[in-house]
């Protein structure tokens, strides 16, 4: 097989994360979020438990979503820290997404593989999700934060330990121009060893 290294470099340093509600009102319909996740399913993964895992949300089901999320983050603020414009601003993402896939992790039942390994697979998933989002001419924006990771939350969306929720990703288009990324140089970041 042959694939334009040009084409494959410049894919990867395309992609990029966009805010819901920095996106176009154009609907991502079903057939992309299918093969999104079709390509997650292509990811690396020790020992074969393919461990990515989504639960994909939209119209009355996505709102629903958002609340729980609103929620979970004004249970886990302090008061000093609470904002009532980031809680009305993850309560109204409806508006400003067409679809959410949130994303877990299913925990191999024998425990076998490493947890991290299985977390680092579906990070894996989600980036061969992202790139195929930035082909359409979409972002993918992966949301965290305590919310997401809260026991209560992962409760009310029926997801129990050892499994762990990931992350909310948001495909969508961007409005305007597409975005420059800005990377600290690479060189920066590696130690070569000769002997
Ligand atoms: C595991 C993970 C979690 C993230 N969670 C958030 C988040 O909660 N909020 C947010 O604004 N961005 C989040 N991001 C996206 C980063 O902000 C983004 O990747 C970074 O700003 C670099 O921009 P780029 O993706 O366009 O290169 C997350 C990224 C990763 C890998």
């Amino acid at each position: 097989m042959k694939f334009n290294l040009t084409d494959v470099q410049a894919l990867i340093r395309a992609r990029r994360s966009v805010r819901p509600e920095q996106f176009k009102s154009r609907k991502v319909h079903r057939d992309q979020i299918e093969a999104l996740i079709e390509a997650a399913n292509w990811a690396p993964t020790h020992g074969q438990t393919e461990p990515w895992r989504f639960k994909v949300f939209t119209g009355p089901a996505l709102e629903s979503l958002q609340l729980k999320l609103a929620e979970a983050y004004r249970r886990n603020s302090t008061e000093l820290a609470y904002l009532q414009s980031k809680y009305d601003r993850i309560r109204d993402r409806h508006h400003c997404a067409s679809a959410a896939i949130l994303v877990y992790m299913k925990r191999q039942v024998s425990g076998k593989i490493p947890e991290v390994e299985e977390i680092l697979a579906v990070g894996c998933a989600v980036q061969n999700m992202s790139l195929l989002a930035t082909t359409y001419g979409m972002s993918l924006f992966w949301s965290s934060g305590s919310a997401v990771y809260e026991e209560q939350f992962a409760e009310e969306i029926g997801i129990s330990k050892p499994d762990r929720i990931l992350g909310v990703l948001y495909p969508g288009y961007p409005e305007g121009e597409w975005p420059e990324g800005k990377r600290q140089f690479w060189m920066t970041k590696v130690d070569w060893f000769a002997e």
